[in-house]
């Protein structure tokens, strides 16, 4: 009998600090998660700008490559078409991505008919319609997008990355 109520005392015991603990848990959630969105928006910043090339320059769905945040980081800049969320220019429709595959570094190609960067390591896919979302595979983030401005004169401007781009410790250069 005294047994069986040192089990009980136990269980409860138990469950109050899995109780403690989970709650603990989403505390320590909450926090970083703070510190995270306050690291994207700095990462957005510490990237130096960068002309990659001029509107004009650019056709419907053919992609040019271009080097940022430096000539050692190959990336892509894309007309689209159609307006998306993210995109830049009068018609909103131009993004950027790194072309290195968030899993392993593989340098990924463009394939026009679904607007998709792939990967050819282990084939895994990123919607550039969808700011680089991953489709497929096995990586483990989304493709790094790049933040653009377009000047009064169409020049476009390369000014950050919103995920850590393959390669580097941070996003910093
Ligand atoms: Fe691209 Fe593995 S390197 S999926």
């Amino acid at each position: 009998m005294k047994c069986n109520r040192l089990v009980d005392v136990g269980r409860r015991q138990f469950l109050r600090g899995g109780v403690l603990g989970v709650a603990g848990a989403a505390a320590a959630t909450v926090m970083p998660a703070g510190q995270a969105q306050a690291q994207t928006a700095r990462a957005m910043l510490d990237y130096p700008s960068s002309k990659l090339a001029n509107i004009a320059d650019l056709k419907v769905n053919e992609p040019m490559d271009i080097g940022y945040p430096d000539a050692d980081s190959p990336g892509v800049l894309l007309k689209l078409g159609t307006a998306v969320e993210g995109g830049a220019g009068p018609d909103g429709d131009v993004v950027a991505y790194s072309v290195l595959c968030p899993h392993k570094g593989f340098v990924m190609s463009y394939h026009g008919a679904d607007k998709t960067l792939n990967c050819p390591g282990h084939f895994s896919r990123f919607d550039c319609e969808k700011g680089g979302q991953q489709i497929w595979g096995h990586s483990t983030q989304n493709l790094p997008q790049f933040a653009l401005r377009v000047d009064d004169k169409g020049d476009i401007y390369a000014e950050g990355a919103d995920e850590l781009i393959y390669g580097r410790l941070s996003n910093v250069l």
